[in-house]
C-alpha cells in the first residue's frame, strides 16, 4: 500500500511516523509546500528506521505530486491550526482554498485513492472534498472522532487514576486481562 500524508507538521509528520512504525505501508509520501521541510521530516523518519524496526519508504517533497501518483490512501493534514481562542470554524477561510487545491492535485496523481481528511474544521472539510471532487462518500473519510474518545477516555482515566487503556467497552477477554493486576485496586 502507498499512502500520501499532505503537510508535514504536527499532524502529518506524527502520521507518517505512525504508520512506518505500524508497517500499515510499503512506501509513505510526506509533501508539504514549505520548501525542504517534508524531506527533512522523511530524512529524520528514514534514520529512526533501525530503531523503531520499520522498512516502510518515506519520501518527502515540496509539492511534486508526481511522487504521490498511484497513492491508495491520502491524509489530508495541511492548512493551518487553531490560535489559543479561536474556534475550529475560524479556519475555514483559509483551510477551505487549500484544502479544496489539496484534494485536487491528489487525484490528478492518484484517482483511486481514498481521502482521509484532518484538517480542520474537520467536518466541513471533508464535505467540501466529497462536493468539490465528486468522489463518492465512501471515499471521503474524515477523521476526528476517534481523538475525540481517546481523549474523553484520558479525562475519565485521570479522574479515575488508572491507565487510558482501560476505559473501554469491557468483554469477557479484556476483564480476565485486567482483573489480575487492577481488581484489588478498584
Ligand atoms: N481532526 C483532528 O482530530 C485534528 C487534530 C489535530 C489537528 N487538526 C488539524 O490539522 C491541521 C494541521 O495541524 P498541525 O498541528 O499539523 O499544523 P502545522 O502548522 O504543524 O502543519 C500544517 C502543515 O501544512 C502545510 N501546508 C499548508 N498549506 C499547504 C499546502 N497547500 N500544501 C501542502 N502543505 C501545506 C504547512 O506548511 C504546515 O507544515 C490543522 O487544520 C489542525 O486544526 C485536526
Amino acid at each position: 500500500m502507498k499512502v500520501t500524508v499532505v503537510g508535514a507538521g504536527a499532524v502529518g509528520a506524527s502520521c507518517a511516523e505512525y504508520i512506518a512504525i505500524k508497517n500499515f505501508a510499503e512506501e509513505v509520501v510526506l509533501i508539504d509546500i514549505k520548501e525542504g521541510y517534508a524531506e527533512g521530516k522523511a530524512m529524520d523518519l528514514m534514520q529512526t528506521a533501525s530503531l523503531n524496526g520499520f522498512d516502510t519508504k518515506v519520501v518527502g517533497t515540496t509539492g511534486d505530486y508526481t511522487k504521490t501518483a498511484n497513492s491508495d490512501v491520502a491524509v489530508i493534514t495541511s492548512g493551518i491550526p487553531r490560535k489559543p481562542g479561536m474556534t475550529r470554524e475560524e479556519l475555514i477561510g483559509i483551510n477551505a482554498g487549500i484544502v479544496k487545491e489539496v484534494a485536487g492535485n491528489i487525484l490528478k496523481h492518484s484517482p483511486e485513492a481514498i481521502i482521509i481528511v484532518v484538517s480542520n474544521p474537520m467536518d466541513t472539510m471533508a464535505y467540501l472534498v466529497h462536493k468539490s471532487t465528486d468522489l463518492p462518500k465512501n471515499k471521503v473519510i474524515g477523521m476526528g472522532g476517534a481523538l475525540d474518545s481517546a481523549r474523553f477516555k484520558y479525562r475519565l482515566a485521570e479522574a479515575i487514576g488508572c491507565p487510558s487503556i482501560l476505559i473501554r467497552r469491557e468483554n469477557a477477554t479484556s476483564s480476565r486481562r485486567n482483573k489480575s493486576r487492577w481488581s484489588n485496586t478498584y
